[in-house]
């Protein structure tokens, strides 16, 4: 659509932003907590509350304080956390059999928050790489990332997550076809409501950096992630993986990072029309809080900027280290 509109004087355009009140009343998006989605970092251990040196301000926590990361988001009014746990070296193996324990840190953090605020959603993450002694989403033989023997070990971990009572599965791990295996593995096993919100289109980004430190996967990954992830001039490829994920039973989908990729956001939802999400990654928080943090910019004022961004760009919601940051400021 083009806006029609007469020429100067009788359009001036500054008008429309001539005080805080009119400019309220026209401006086109807006931000609410209920915009985001909390991705915390999980430890084990009681009372532990680790910064991690490449995100100031974000913390690895022991499943007790997890929970009350979720009492504070819930009465915040963000409607989502999303969990990501650091495993412990000692379990991780080349067959990462810890991904399905019933009892690993993911679905013990899992079952305290439902126990505890049994109202806000958890999004768990499906993928191989917390687990993997290589590092990677999936299984490696002969130096290949194998597909299908994957996607049966993304099936049996997903199911494991809506057993501990996760809301929303995310998948982030790029392999082909785990969508249409994890909704008809869910439908079987009794978890219909269980959402699904595809990592459709992630990029193979070195904007992960600080996520693999807080994972502690950046010492174990072995070469890249190229063969999975995608590569970053692409466009039209988004837009095939996202249809393809939607046709398979995908509920949401996520472009991931964020703000680099703005345009596949806007694409997408035009689109498909698709509930869509964008990860704010951890690269993109560490450049914004670290910059911040030495006085270079104003952090209050580029987190809410670049939060909005995402809905200007046509998101929905935004996974985001900032969702209580933003939240108390948009709390007022
Ligand atoms: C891996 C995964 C990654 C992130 C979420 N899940 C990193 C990767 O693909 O290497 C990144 C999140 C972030 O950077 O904040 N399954």
């Amino acid at each position: 659509m083009r806006p029609t509109q007469a020429a100067f004087p009788a359009t001036r355009l500054r008008r429309l932003r001539s005080t805080p009140a009119i400019r309220k009343l026209v401006q086109e998006t807006t931000l609410t907590p209920g915009d985001f989605i909390w991705p915390v970092f999980v430890r084990d251990g009681t009372g532990v509350v680790e910064p991690i040196a490449s995100m100031p301000g974000v913390n690895r926590l022991s499943v007790d304080k997890v929970v009350e990361a979720a009492k504070e988001a819930y009465s915040l009014g963000i409607p989502s956390i999303c969990l990501f746990p650091y495993t412990d070296p000692s379990l991780k193996t080349e067959d990462c059999a810890e991904a399905w324990n019933p009892d690993n840190l993911s679905n013990r953090a899992t079952r305290a928050i439902k126990d505890a605020v049994p109202e806000i959603a958890v999004m768990t993450d499906v993928a191989l790489d917390p687990y993997n002694i290589n590092g990677h989403d999936g299984f490696v033989e002969d130096g290949k990332i194998v597909n299908d023997r994957t996607v049966e070990a993304l099936v049996k971990q997903a199911l494991s997550q809506a057993e501990a009572g996760a809301d929303i599965i995310g998948p982030s791990d790029m392999m082909d076809g785990r969508i249409g295996a994890l909704r008809q593995a869910l439908e079987a096993e009794g978890h219909e409501n269980v959402l699904l919100l595809s990592y459709a289109a992630k990029f193979a980004s070195a904007f992960y950096g600080p996520f693999r430190d807080a994972v502690g996967a950046s010492g174990a990954l072995k070469g890249d992630k190229k063969t999975y992830q995608m590569e970053p001039g692409n466009s039209d490829e988004a837009m095939r993986l996202i249809e393809r994920d939607l046709r398979e039973g995908a509920d949401m989908v996520m472009v991931k990072p964020g703000m680099p990729y703005l345009d596949i956001c806007r694409r997408a939802k035009d689109m498909f029309g698709a509930p869509t999400f964008a990860y704010q990654v951890s690269g993109e928080y560490a450049m914004l809080a670290g910059a911040s943090e030495r006085g270079w910019v104003d952090g209050e004022k580029v987190m809410l900027e670049s939060l909005t961004a995402f809905k200007r760009a046509g998101c929905d919601g935004i996974l985001t280290y900032f969702a209580p940051a933003a939240s108390k400021i948009l709390n007022g």
